[in-house]
């Protein structure tokens, strides 16, 4: 193991920026089961957009709206749509984490700055890495608030869906960029490559893509980067930077111990999943062996398996979340395996290109 170069000790929240902030809380809060937990906008004196901070197991989310025109945010709105913005790492030093980062190459989205209000203060500063996104430090050791100074508390809890904590999340690269963002990875953030796939693992009648998983902060923080390979037709990668209007966030993976209970409800709840063929599931007793699951429960649900050299692992993914058909969420569960699902790349992706196919861009 090489020693962690860069300490990270977690992801400490992911940010989106949204349209419309409110109706984003109430669908993340009615639909997965966050709890609102803070706000931050006009009523608590911040002029020119709002923040809801809403959790859920570890797993935070901020959804910032503007509220005026010609916000910043709102020129990111016009390109992107609804997307993920910044995946904030917490870490012990943020000036260290800054300046090391610069040194190391990373471009600055914003010097370090600090907030405070009588709980104490934060330390933050951020980077960019792909496309518009962002990766911002954060410390708050000398904080004794919930989230950030100038938040105030909203009472307004979400039912649980078994969501635990954020997995992994997926980056989309363009065409011959994806070595460009792994070597980034390895020099400013000091992660190391877990796994890579070429087009001969990842590739259907029609659509290829390469991927590498980049791994930091001792394993907690894991980010496989894809990039499209040449297929017969539009791959969803290229259908993804198209619409997205260049590179970002393409999933964010969120982890439960109980995959069965937190699918049906999330279906219950309205999300709509990806689909595969019924013969999936004839051969998965050949491909994964032995496993705790009922496996008609799994095919009721379309949860998708898959093992490696140290367990397995159910997952399952969403259709697209936002109008444009960028962002998606999967939802894992480990038993003991630490990989991505390589075993379901081939149904998934037809899963996917049925689902082009309706829109008119494969
Ligand atoms: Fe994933």
């Amino acid at each position: 193991m090489t020693p962690d170069t860069f300490p990270i000790r977690r992801i400490d929240h992911i940010r989106f920026y949204v349209g419309n902030a409110r109706q984003s809380a109430f669908f993340y809060r009615h639909l997965f089961g966050f709890s609102v937990k803070q706000f931050h906008g006009l009523e608590t004196g911040l002029k020119h957009e709002v923040d809801y901070l809403l959790e859920q197991g570890n797993i935070r989310f901020l959804f910032s709206a503007p509220v005026r025109p010609g916000h910043p945010i709102a020129e990111q709105l016009a390109i992107h749509g609804d997307h993920v913005q910044d995946v904030a790492f917490e870490v012990d030093d943020v000036d260290w984490s800054y300046n090391t980062a610069i040194a190391r190459g990373a471009t600055s989205a914003r010097e370090p700055y600090t907030l405070s209000d009588v709980n104490g203060e934060v330390r933050l500063a951020s980077i960019h890495t792909y496309g518009d996104t962002i990766h911002t430090f954060i410390n708050r050791d000398n904080f004794k608030g919930t989230f950030l100074p100038r938040f105030v508390d909203r009472d307004e809890p979400g039912i649980t869906t078994g969501l635990l904590e954020v997995d992994h999340c997926v980056g989309n690269v363009e065409l011959g960029a994806m070595n460009k963002w792994v070597k980034w990875y390895e020099d400013v953030l000091g992660f190391t490559q877990l796994i890579s796939f070429d087009d001969k693992d990842i590739s259907t009648e029609y659509t290829a893509l390469m991927s590498k998983v980049m791994s930091g902060g001792d394993g907690r923080v894991k980010f496989p980067i894809n990039e499209p390979a040449e297929g017969k037709k539009k791959s969803q990668i290229d259908e993804y930077l198209e619409f997205f209007g260049g590179a970002g966030i393409q999933h964010v993976a969120l982890r439960t111990d109980d995959i069965v209970a937190t699918v049906t409800e999330l279906r219950n709840r309205g999300l709509q999943f990806l689909r595969v063929p019924a013969t999936y599931y004839e051969d998965l007793p050949n491909r994964v062996g032995k496993i705790d699951e009922d496996l008609a429960a799994l095919q009721d649900l379309g949860v998708l398996v898959d093992r490696d050299d140290e367990g397995y692992l159910l997952q399952i993914f969403s259709k697209p979340i936002t109008d444009r058909p960028t962002l998606f969420f999967e939802i894992i569960e480990r038993k003991g395996a630490k990989s991505f699902g390589k075993g379901n790349f081939k149904a998934l992706f037809e899963a996917i290109e049925r689902e082009q196919e309706v829109r008119g861009t494969l």
